[in-house]
């Protein structure tokens, strides 16, 4: 299935030294391209009037579900420009289907799979002056929120679909060097039955109180526990979590509905397994994360995702104290899943699991 899209260009696009400077240092999400898709979605008509157009903002109702019950649903993914000069994606369908598993969880409709891709790709060509050259890359973010006004609880009626961009670097301040994590003792993210595996607005807010713990202890991000037991390690207000023992065996929490299935997690499960690694998908708990990591059995420990792609954990603070892992900085094991992952994504490696998705 596919949609007609209307086109409008932007009259007075961003300069070519602006963006020169922009690209030159992009930070993470906040610089965003010229352009972005809105597509529409009523009860009546399904899926419509789709646009390409100049990025700017929405006129809402203000008795718009999303701005009173939250229902909105989001995606992170990325495109890349390779040393050759094409464009790649790396495993969109996968967001397409997660973003499809989020808007179920939410009582949202579901975009088919060729419209998000269709969608993606036309923002990406339309504003690929915007991808950096080198590390840094495209980030996509697609999101949905139901714009009906009304005030009653139940699944809107009506919804807006949209992708904006931005060039992005390093996700953390520290670039490269190994993140530090408070655990926090006072929240939980998700619980069982809740919303913990859908990519919803919600489970960030909720999240928000807990970071603001982490920033004022100097960490970078929170790292949360499971809700029943309060022992098991889940993973972080923005990533998933992975445990290096030795140089081949490789542990992270499994997925049983209160962590999002993460597709750079899945991704480096993969790779590790081709690099001939021990993987297991296995509940850890904090207790003997803290006694692995002063025993040295632990060796590393690491965070993935879309913004992130992996970065070591150095250090682990909680209010009982703080504890090291390996030396502190980011591990060989680790640095070898990101190399592997990003020559990947970058087309400077062969693709054997058809991953890539090349759009030039
Ligand atoms: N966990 C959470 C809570 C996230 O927000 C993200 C980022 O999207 C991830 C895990 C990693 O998911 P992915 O690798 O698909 O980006
Ligand atoms: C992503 O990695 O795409 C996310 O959505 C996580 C967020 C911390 C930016």
């Amino acid at each position: 299935m596919s949609l007609a899209f209307e086109l409008t260009p932007h009259p007075s696009p961003v300069d070519t030294k602006t963006r020169a400077r922009i690209l030159s240092n992009p930070g993470f999400g906040k610089h965003f391209t010229d352009h972005m898709i809105t597509i529409r979605w009523t009860a009546e008509a399904g899926w419509h009037d789709a646009q390409l157009m100049p990025r700017g903002p929405f006129q809402i109702d203000p008795a718009a579900s999303v701005l009173h019950y939250a229902q909105e649903i989001f995606e992170g993914m990325k495109a890349y420009r390779g040393t050759d000069g094409r464009i790649r994606m790396f495993r969109p369908q996968e967001n397409a289907r997660r973003f499809n598993q989020s808007a179920m969880r939410m009582a949202m409709p579901e975009i088919p799979e060729d419209i998000f891709l269709d969608a993606v790709g036309r923002l990406v060509t339309a504003d690929e002056d915007w991808i950096p050259a080198g590390s840094g890359s495209l980030y996509l973010r697609p999101f949905m929120f139901a714009d009906d006004a009304f005030l009653g609880v139940r699944p809107a009626s009506s919804y807006i679909f949209c992708i904006i961009a931005c060039p992005v670097g390093a996700y953390f301040k520290g670039g490269d060097s190994a993140i530090r994590l408070w655990v926090t003792p006072d929240y939980i993210r998700a619980a069982p039955g809740g919303t913990g595996a859908a990519k919803c607005g919600g489970n960030y807010a909720g999240s928000l109180v807990a970071q603001r713990q982490a920033i004022a202890q100097d960490c970078d991000q929170v790292l949360f526990l499971d809700a029943i037991e309060g022992r098991w390690v889940e993973e972080l207000g923005g990533m998933n979590i992975f445990f290096v023992f030795d140089d081949h065996s490789i542990i992270t929490p499994p997925l049983r509905g209160t962590i999002l299935p993460g597709i750079t997690r899945a991704s480096l499960l993969t790779i590790a397994a081709d690099l001939g690694m021990t993987i297991s998908e296995q509940p850890y708990s904090f207790s003997q994360w803290e006694a692995d990591a002063a025993s040295g059995r632990l060796r590393e420990a690491f965070a993935c995702g879309t913004a992130a792609v992996v970065a070591g954990i150095g250090t682990v603070a909680s209010p009982t104290g703080q504890f090291t892992i390996g030396e502190g900085t980011t591990g060989s094991v680790t640095t070898m899943l990101r190399d592997a992952l990003m020559n990947v994504q970058r087309g400077e490696t062969p693709d054997r699991h058809r991953w890539v998705y090349s759009l030039s």
